[in-house]
Formats: structure tokens, C-alpha cells, sequence
């Protein structure tokens, strides 16, 4: 990405692509949006698409493909076994991780499906720098229990410090002494997903990997956010900064014993994936592909995701092509930090986080605040982001909440899809709510589901707060959508 400066001194990243293919957007009027919000139930998962100007929802599925992607779709071969798109991107896996095997698998949290069913049972503790939903509900549904050790700097809102998705190494070693025969296996997560996509150093992964090799525990990276994660160790760990992208990668591979991926993030395609040298693991694990995913030459994928993926993972060891987002993503976080917004720092990869507890610091964690401010910025913008707090956690076995350490929301920030000028319109309306954070109030449940309950569950608010948001936004803005 070039970092250009212009004549007046403002600098901004310049995207290093341009748009040939484009989707027609709508930016329906603020009462329209409203109203929309009530029928989703006040949850911006299940809003229609229709109905949302900027979906800064998420990075996931979402990213805009290269030529050379989808001209390499038209090329699949389209064959139940033994395809030879298979073994294209067999190819271009193991260029770039180096890994002996390979298990298909239709996204990221079949992924942890399969690792969990493998390793985890009742008792299991799994260490980890942080965990994904996706990832915790597996493990908790087998009985298993995430066992937290991030650095202390990763609760910090605002930081300096560069690797925040870092973990704890001392706490490790006492977990693994402390739960001993009960630990199948060591997580790290890149670019950690609920803690503002903060990254991990390549010197944490490899004291994490000398550590877990000598307790004789396997160390899982969970590489679904690792294009974001490897510009960050490119451009803020100095000891690195001369390796290129792809011998950075390697050196990650080599310290980690199974690592698995969401395509839909990683390499901008669609589909996942678990790659390991450990013959052992492999042959485990491989028993679950055909009963779960499908034949162990797709895994549930479509050849075509198959073929996107093996140019994208390739693409993903190009410096200018990752990192438009971080660089997107931190623009956002210095204007909004500048304008005095609560706003994870430093800027992570993934999105710009907000952090509704500073945003909305009247409004209690029971009454959500993370997903109240999600709503409050679709109605007086139309732009889509997600609840990343206590929402997005999940009930204990006794039916008890437990308040998330951070209430954010995300605003992912998906790979060369948006262009500056709409940044810079989501930046200018946050602002603008920010300034009116008074008038949001809280939500209260409406129906509430037992797992995964910020997918689709439903909300109310709390007091008309809704209506006097509609009202002061029309006052400012007159005719303007
Ligand atoms: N691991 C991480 C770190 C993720 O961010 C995700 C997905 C998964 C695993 C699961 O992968 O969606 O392909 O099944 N994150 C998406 C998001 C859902 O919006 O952040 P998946």
C-alpha cells in the first residue's frame, strides 16, 4: 500500500488495485432504517442487505477477489475425488505453510469442529491468548473448558504496545504444570478476533511453540486472520522486518504443529482447512472429513472456492495486497481517536473497534451496551457493525451471563471492497454519535437462544431511545439521508 502524502500534509493510504467489477449500494432514509432495525429485532445479523449502505458486519466471505481468482474459478475441475484443483491447492498450501497433509473442511469452525471432536473431552482445558466464539462452543459443548492467558495489555483498550493478541508465556507454563494430562493441545489465534484483531509476535509463537514442545502438548494456530497478523510482524517487529511475507509465514508454520483457517478470510476466498506434518494427528483427524464435510478431495468446498483459495493463499504473501485493511483500519482508528472517540489502539487488522463502554458509559453491561451502539449507528448511518461484548457471550451451565471483559463493536473492515470516501463517511458519522451518545439507551432481551445467541436472537429497547435518535438525527442533517 502506498502511504501517500498530499500537498496540504494530510497522509492516507492509496489503494494499490482498482475496482472493475461493482455492486450497486442504497442507502435507504434514517426513518426507513429504523424501522428495519425493529423488524430485525434489533440485532444487525439478521438485517437485510438491502437495507444496509456500508456492511462493515464482518471480513468474512466478504472480501473482493483478485482477477487472477476468479479467472482461475472458470478452471475447476469438478470431480468428487481426486480433483485436480485439489491438488492445486494442496500445492499451493504446502508453498506456502510446508506442511506434509492437508484436511479440507467447508469453513473455519468445521475446522474446530473436527480438532475438537479429535482432541477434546469432558475435562479437556485448552489454553489460549484468546477465544473465537466459534471456537469456545465447540470445546464447551464437548465438556471442554477455554482456559484465557493473554498478555495483561490485551484488556487495555488504549495501548502501545504492538502484539496485544500476545500470550501470557509464564501463564502457560503454570497451566500446563498445573492441569497436567488434561491439556490436549495449546491454541494461538492470529490477529485475535474479540480483542480488536490485535496480532502476535513471531517470537511470541515460537516461545509459545518451545514451550508446548516441552510439556509434549501440540500447539493449534488458528490462521483464519493471518494476513492481517503477518503485515503487522512485517512493519512492528523489528527483529523481522527483513524477512519477506512468505519466509515470515514459514517461520510461523514451523512453530506450529496443526494449523487451521477460515478462507473466508484468509487468502479472500470462501472454505477452510487444517494442514499438519504430524502423520498421527492427520490420520485422527482425517477419519471426521468424510463424515462431517465430504470427500477428503473437497471437504464440503466448491471446487471453484477451492481454486480462489489457492491463487489467494499465494497473493496473501504480497505485502501490497494485505495490507490495504490494516492500513484502512488504522486511518479510521487515528481520525476517530483524533476526534476523541473511544477506539481500540493500535489500530488491529480485521476492523476499527469501538468501545461502547466509553461510548455509552450510562448504559449498564446487562443492557448491552456494545449491541445498543451497534443499532444506534445503523439507524443514523445505515453502516452495519457487529457486537463483539456481552452479547456475544454465552450463558454458564447454571444460566448465569458473565459480562464480557470488553463491550466493542466491530467494524470490519473487508479486504478492498470499500473505498476511502466511504470511510471517511462512516468516520463522520460516528463522530456525529458520539456527540449525541446521550440519546442511545439500552436493549433487554426478546428472545434469547441457548448457544451462539447474538446470531439470531432478538432485542427490544429500552425506552423510546430510538424515535429521539430518528428525530435529533433529521434536526441536523434536514433533508440528508
Ligand atoms: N477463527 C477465527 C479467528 C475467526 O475469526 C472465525 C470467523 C472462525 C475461526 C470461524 O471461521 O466463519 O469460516 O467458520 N470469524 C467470522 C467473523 C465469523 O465474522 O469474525 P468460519
Amino acid at each position: 500500500m502506498a502511504n501517500i502524502r498530499i500537498l496540504n500534509g494530510e497522509a492516507f493510504p492509496v489503494e494499490m488495485h482498482k475496482v472493475r467489477v461493482i455492486q450497486k449500494l442504497n442507502l435507504p432514509p434514517v426513518e426507513e432504517r429504523a424501522k428495519a432495525v425493529t423488524l430485525a429485532g434489533n440485532n444487525t445479523f439478521l438485517l437485510r442487505n438491502r437495507d444496509v449502505f456500508l456492511d462493515m458486519l464482518t471480513d468474512s466471505g466478504v472480501n473482493a477477489m483478485s482477477d487472477n481468482q476468479l479467472s482461475a474459478m472458470l478452471r475447476a475441475d469438478d470431480s468428487y475425488a481426486g480433483s485436480e484443483t485439489f491438488f492445486r491447492l494442496q500445492e499451493s498450501l504446502d508453498h506456502v505453510f510446508q506442511k506434509e497433509f492437508f484436511l479440507p473442511a467447508h469453513q473455519g469452525r468445521a475446522c474446530e469442529h473436527i480438532l475438537a471432536k479429535t482432541f477434546v473431552k469432558k475435562g479437556s482445558i485448552v489454553p489460549m491468548n484468546y477465544h473465537f466464539t466459534t471456537t469456545k462452543a465447540h470445546i464447551t459443548e464437548l465438556g471442554g473448558q477455554v482456559l484465557e492467558i493473554p498478555t495483561k495489555e490485551a484488556y487495555k483498550i488504549t495501548s502501545a504496545c504492538p502484539f496485544k493478541g500476545n500470550l501470557d508465556i509464564e501463564a502457560l507454563k503454570e497451566a500446563l504444570q498445573k492441569h497436567a494430562g488434561r491439556i490436549p493441545f495449546v491454541r494461538l489465534e492470529a490477529g485475535t478476533n474479540l480483542i480488536g484483531g490485535q496480532p502476535l509476535s513471531l517470537d511470541n509463537i515460537k516461545e509459545t511453540y518451545a514451550v508446548c514442545k516441552k510439556a509434549g502438548v501440540p500447539l493449534v494456530l488458528d490462521a483464519s486472520l493471518l494476513s492481517d497478523n503477518l503485515h503487522f510482524i512485517k512493519t512492528r517487529e523489528d527483529k523481522y522486518k527483513r524477512l519477506s511475507i512468505l519466509e515470515i509465514t514459514r517461520e510461523i508454520a514451523r512453530h506450529s504443529d496443526i494449523i487451521y483457517f477460515s478462507a473466508r478470510k484468509l487468502s479472500s476466498a470462501r472454505g477452510g482447512g487444517i494442514c499438519t506434518s504430524n502423520k498421527d494427528y492427520y490420520l485422527l483427524m482425517r477419519e471426521l472429513v468424510p463424515m462431517y464435510e465430504g470427500f477428503l478431495t473437497y471437504g464440503g468446498m466448491s471446487v471453484r472456492e477451492m481454486e480462489a483459495m489457492a491463487v489467494g493463499l499465494v497473493e496473501t504473501m504480497d505485502e501490497n495486497v494485505i495490507s490495504q485493511g490494516p492500513e484502512f483500519i488504522d486511518y479510521m482508528t487515528r481520525q476517530l481517536a483524533a476526534a476523541g472517540v473511544p477506539v481500540v489502539t493500535p489500530g488491529g487488522g480485521l476492523g476499527c473497534h469501538l468501545d461502547a463502554k466509553a461510548f455509552l458509559p450510562h448504559i449498564d453491561q446487562r443492557q448491552y451496551p456494545s449491541g445498543a451502539l451497534a443499532v444506534a449507528l445503523y439507524i443514523i448511518s445505515g453502516v452495519r457493525g457487529m457486537e463483539r461484548g456481552t452479547l456475544s457471550e454465552q450463558r454458564d451451565e447454571n444460566g448465569n451471563e458473565p459480562l464480557a471483559d470488553m463491550e466493542l463493536v466491530r467494524l470490519a473492515m473487508p479486504r478492498r471492497v470499500f473505498t476511502m470516501s466511504q470511510v471517511k463517511y462512516a468516520i463522520d458519522r460516528i463522530v456525529w454519535l458520539h456527540k449525541n451518545a446521550g440519546l442511545v439507551g439500552g436493549l433487554t432481551w426478546d428472545e434469547e437462544p441457548r448457544v451462539l445467541r447474538f446470531f439470531y436472537g432478538r432485542l427490544l429497547p429500552v425506552g423510546d431511545w430510538q424515535e429521539r435518535l430518528v428525530e435529533k438525527f433529521k434536526q441536523d442533517f434536514g433533508d440528508s439521508l
